[in-house]
């Protein structure tokens, strides 16, 4: 049952789903609000009104989310007395925001709505657009229309959340910026990235900016290389083989995803903990990118596409292979590059990112590598029992494991027992889950609970998200030359041979990051 928390600020506000028929409601909406309220965040009058085209009763939505909840929930068993208690909030509406004529009656369909749940109207509203990108518009359009955008102020607020894919190129990018700020504010907008709702993502800043030992040491004077790596051990899912086939691993995860990452990583301190001066020092970053080499893109990315092998110790189809892929498909499922940072702090340190579907796992992770010391005076053992082999010697890593199984470790060289001077690595690692014994809240959870107190440190603003367009835009228009052909890799492999060759070329590996065994 939901109990209250004095920290939280329990605001009443209607949350209104667009696309409320979709998977994403489904999955990740309604589970997270159903953890948050089970955890004493929500107000208990908050009513949510999913809205979509198909004709559906409050019951029937009502019912389809008790299935999914039960199946999604990190909170427990969903008892009858429980689902009870949180349904009464759940209603559903059948809307077709590409219709003008239902636009006019939207509004007193809410109003209506809310009145039922509360027994008056309410005037803060959340619109969380989960539809389909090419009805970001129209909805805005509709809630336009409908009189429903107030000019926010504590009293009265409009939130509008919408979801990646923000375009598909910088000109559609901004397209859809132009469009949504003809209507609404950049303070109304919250763009979501649900990499920055991760709990161990979110920690990255603020490990770097409350332990004075290691915020000296991230630059160009101590570290060697950053690497990150996003790998993805499934394939396509049911049902996406359209949807990235038209998309590819560089704008569905790259684009957002892992160029978040680099910045939480690279940026400057801000000089307040606030989200305008937080997405400040992001986009410095972002607009500092530039390619690993002067040379051409194939220099120094590269675009992979799995094809038939094996995932878990199970055959696997290749990626043309998909349901929904075109068999003569050149979208890369698969991605690598080195990028610079050209700023005073990082001149000259790489940074290596990669990310890809049907990897050898299902593993997300920063590795900060540090340089030697200026000389090798030892030798450096690895050591099975008492049979010990020279190697080459390890540098110190810090590790940020965003997923599965969170951590942070720190590898360093120590002493082997013994009568000699041989140096053994070893890792001090820091779990999540053995440090603080609790499920980590979901992304999504933060992020609407972020929505909800109107805090949008974890929301991209357009500016951010136009300079990491600039950036990727180039490699995309040449990746989509006819000409170009993705490397292959099996399923179940860590990518093309030309991903190893971009770290060969400076006599560096990609770790190998793993789940199974230490890191
Ligand atoms: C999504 C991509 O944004 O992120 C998916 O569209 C990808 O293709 C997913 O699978 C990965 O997210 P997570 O949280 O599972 O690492």
């Amino acid at each position: 049952m939901a109990n209250s928390s004095p920290s939280v600020d329990l605001t009443t506000a209607t949350i209104l789903i667009f696309g409320a028929s979709g998977d994403l409601t489904a999955r990740k909406l309604i589970p997270a609000l159903y953890d948050l309220w089970s955890e004493g965040f929500l107000s208990e009058e908050l009513p949510i009104i999913g809205l979509a085209r198909r004709s559906k009763t409050d019951e029937q939505f009502r019912a389809e989310q008790r299935e999914s909840v039960s199946q999604f929930t990190r909170t427990g068993t969903v008892t009858d007395e429980k689902w009870t208690t949180f349904s009464r909030r759940l209603f559903y509406r059948e809307v077709d925001i590409t219709d003008e004529s239902d636009h006019v009656s939207l509004k007193s369909t809410i109003e209506d709505v809310e009145r039922e749940a509360v027994g008056d109207v309410i005037s803060k509203r959340v619109a969380y657009l989960a539809t389909a990108p090419s009805l970001f518009y129209p909805a805005v359009q509709a809630l336009s229309r409908a009189e429903m955008i107030p000019r926010n102020s504590d009293d009265q607020w409009l939130r509008v959340v919408i979801e990646k894919p923000f375009g598909h190129d910088l000109e559609s990018a901004q397209k859809l910026s132009q469009e949504l700020s003809e209507l609404l504010s950049e303070d109304q907008i919250y763009r979501i990235d649900h990499y920055l709702g991760k709990e161990t993502v979110q920690n990255i800043l603020l490990f770097r900016l409350s332990n004075s030992i290691f915020e000296p040491l991230l630059n160009r004077n101590h570290v060697d290389h950053v690497q990150i790596t996003v790998a993805e051990s499934q394939g396509i899912e049911h049902g996406r083989g359209g949807y990235y086939d038209r998309s590819g691993a560089l704008r569905d995860v790259l684009q957002n995803h892992v160029l978040q990452l680099l910045c939480l990583i690279a940026m400057e301190p801000p000089a307040l903990f606030s989200g305008e001066e937080i997405r400040d020092e992001k986009l410095k970053v972002l607009k500092t990118l530039s390619p690993g080499s002067k040379g051409p893109i194939s220099e120094w990315a590269v675009a992979g596409q799995y094809t038939a092998g094996q995932s878990q110790d199970q055959a696997v189809p290749g990626y043309r292979e998909e349901e929904r892929v075109p068999a003569d498909s050149h979208r890369e499922t698969f991605v690598a590059m080195e990028v610079l940072v050209e700023n005073w702090r990082w001149e000259g340190v790489p940074f290596y990112l990669r990310t890809g579907k049907r990897l050898p796992e299902r593993v997300s992770e920063i590795a900060i590598q540090f340089k030697h010391p200026p000389m090798n005076l030892f030798t450096t053992v690895e050591c099975d029992g008492d049979i010990c082999s020279m190697v080459e010697r390890k540098p110190n890593e810090l590790i940020f494991r965003i997923q599965p199984k969170e951590s942070i470790s720190m590898k360093f060289s120590t002493k082997r027992p013994g009568m000699q001077y041989q140096i053994q690595p070893v890792t001090m690692d820091f779990a999540f889950e053995d440090a603080y014994h609790t499920s980590l809240p979901e992304a999504y959870e933060r992020l609407l609970m972020d929505v909800l107190r109107g805090d949008s440190t974890l929301f991209t603003r357009s500016d951010e998200l136009e300079a990491a367009w600039k950036f990727v835009t180039p490699i995309l228009e040449q990746w989509e030359r006819p000409e170009h052909t993705p490397e292959p890799y099996y399923a179940g492999t860590w990518g093309p041979a030309g991903a190893l060759t971009l770290l060969e070329k400076s006599k560096r590996r990609w770790r190998t990051p793993s789940t199974r065994k230490k890191l």
